[in-house]
């Protein structure tokens, strides 16, 4: 195939003649990104955010720089992009930890999410919905296992906390209308929360042009390293929001006075990733390992009529800006 000559060489899993289509679950690496993190791992380590000595302040560096590629992949603002382990799984993960540690959702409340979401978006809605004793609702799939996201006007109320929506179907292949998912959401004061695994990958994603409040997406299934994920968290949420859990790195000081520990949580994204972080792959998945946009498509690609609106209007009680 023409366009492909040489791309091969640059996988060394292929050299032995592999023919490999499972990109959806994973995708091969490219000899750059292997040889850029056994060289850190052999000859430049350090931990990140912990030490002034050279090596140090060399891989916080290139740590932090690695989010600011990531900003610019996303169309992001500083401070939204939330390095998580376990892929797009981690990034939900955090995304239903923090609806819970933050009084987003409480009993009583709903989330919706569909029928043909991936089981990692599912059942993290599901074990929230347990967690803080709320109903986690299902938008139908059609015959061709399309989801019914025209029943949400109908479904959705001022109960509903969260909107969880697969942005891109790993069985179908189908696009969710994200941006009338988001206004339709808005208005009813819930946030919109997105799957971004198989879109990521695929198309120009802006999270905030779709009127997403979070977004999460797995770097493995795009030339990345496994073992990191990334949470897009919008910038005033972001800074709205304490972490669930605390730790190394999360803060800018803690008072122990009178006995309390209080915390000055330190900006986001820094808050929200504690302890030592993957970073010899976090490096890497967005410093060195860039997928031209130009490869991308317009987003929109085949998905059904998105009549949203640019710029939705929040209702009260929805955390937005
Ligand atoms: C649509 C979708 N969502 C979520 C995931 C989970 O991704 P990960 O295993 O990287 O957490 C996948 C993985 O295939 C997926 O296709």
């Amino acid at each position: 195939m023409p366009g492909l000559c040489g791309l091969r060489e640059d996988f060394p899993m292929l050299a032995g003649g592999l023919i490999y289509m499972d990109n959806a679950a994973s995708t091969l690496k490219p000899a750059s990104v292997i040889e850029v993190m056994s060289r850190f791992a052999g000859s430049t380590y350090a931990n990140v955010h912990r030490g002034v000595y050279k090596e140090a302040v060399r891989a916080t560096r290139e740590y932090e720089e690695a989010h600011r590629a990531v900003e610019r992949f996303l169309c992001a603002r500083p401070g939204e992009i939330v390095f998580t382990g376990h892929g797009t799984t981690g990034g939900l993960h955090l995304a239903a930890l923090l609806a819970l540690a933050n009084g987003l959702i409480g009993e009583g409340d709903e989330i919706i999410a569909s029928m043909d979401a991936h089981n990692s978006n599912l059942l993290t809605w599901r074990s929230l919905a347990r967690l803080s004793r709320a109903r986690l609702r299902l938008v139908p799939v059609d015959g061709e296992g399309v989801p019914r996201w025209d029943l949400l006007e109908s479904m959705i109320s001022s109960r509903t906390r969260i909107v969880a929506v697969g942005h891109v179907s790993n069985v179908t292949g189908y696009e969710s209308p994200v941006r009338e998912i988001a206004r339709i959401a808005h208005e009813a004061g819930a946030m919109v929360i997105v799957d971004g695994a198989q879109s990521v990958p695929h198309l120009k994603v802006c999270p905030r042009e779709l009127g997403a409040d979070m977004l999460a997406f797995s770097p493995h299934k795009m030339l990345g390293p496994t073992g990191i994920g990334v949470l897009w968290i919008r910038q005033d949420l972001a800074r709205s929001l304490e972490p669930p859990l605390g730790g190394g790195g999360t803060v800018e000081d803690v008072s122990l006075e009178g006995g309390a520990v209080t915390p000055v949580w330190a900006e986001p994204p820094l808050r929200f990733e504690a302890g030592t972080p993957p970073h010899h792959r976090g490096r890497r998945s967005g410093r060195r390992h860039r997928v031209p946009r130009e490869g991308r498509n317009e987003p929109g690609r085949g998905a059904r009529a998105e009549a949203g609106r640019e710029n939705p209007q929040p209702s009260p009680g929805y955390p937005g800006p």
